[in-house]
């Protein structure tokens, strides 16, 4: 079964998670099925079937760190996922490979488990290998990966309706997968119109899905696409 993964970033409130919830009901495979609202809507998602986790999390686990939210709270509350590495928390909050790494080692050790965003900006694609080995680079060091989710998500993609040619898609992920032996998803401007070629790439897990999983139709179109995929 393919992943879905939505990503709501800084969008959404108590009324789309209703309908969200409300429209996933007939989901065939809801584990499969993992949505990252902001976090003060996690507590809405705590009856439903599918997983549910956070779009961030502190390295720390308690204490005077004002405004950062703790993963084993993250943890209490029924998250079974954080997503750490996104490119806009690395490009606008300037997180670091070594600081998402600390979130990392933390999520691991609480059970959670983390999704990995890496992924190269327009102006690295001629050498998009360097690029990803360095993002990568502490993850693999660390080894234990079996659990891991990564996420390619070229930065040129994200929101902007582009997405690489499906043989980039293969070939990037491949590589992901063979340095991790991880499962690799596609993230960048899915929607319900490109949803079938790109689940149907063999490297891909799954998909992370932002701007198109507000819509809570288009979001269920395209579950209805990944439940037909092996
Ligand atoms: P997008 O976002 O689907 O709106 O391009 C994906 C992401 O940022 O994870």
């Amino acid at each position: 079964m393919k992943i879905i993964v939505a990503n709501w970033k800084m969008n959404g409130d108590i009324d789309l998670c209703d309908k969200i919830i409300n429209s996933l009901k007939s989901a065939i495979y809801p584990e499969s099925i993992i949505i990252c609202p902001p976090s003060p809507l996690l507590f809405m998602f705590r009856e439903v079937k599918f997983k549910y986790g956070a779009q961030n999390c502190s390295t720390n686990l308690k204490g005077a760190f004002t405004g950062e939210i703790s993963p084993s709270l993250l943890k209490s509350i029924g998250c079974s996922y954080v997503i750490i590495g996104h490119s806009e928390r690395r490009n606008l909050f300037c997180e670091s490979n070594d600081y998402i790494f600390q979130k990392f080692k933390l999520i691991l050790e609480l059970d959670l488990i983390p999704i990995v965003c890496i992924g190269e900006k327009i102006n690295e694609r001629s050498y998009y290998k360097e690029v990803l080995e360095e993002q990568l680079k502490y993850f693999i060091k660390h080894g234990d990966l079996n659990k891991v989710i990564f996420a390619y998500e070229p930065v040129w993609s994200i929101g902007t309706g582009i997405i690489p040619n499906l043989d980039d898609i293969l070939e990037v992920t491949s590589f992901i997968k063979m340095q991790t032996q991880s499962k690799v998803l596609y993230g960048g401007s899915v929607n319900k119109k490109n949803a079938t070629e790109i689940l149907n790439i063999a490297s891909i897990d799954g998909a992370l899905v932002g701007g198109a999983s507000l819509d809570p139709n288009e979001f269920y179109e395209i579950i209805k696409i990944s439940e037909k995929i092996k």
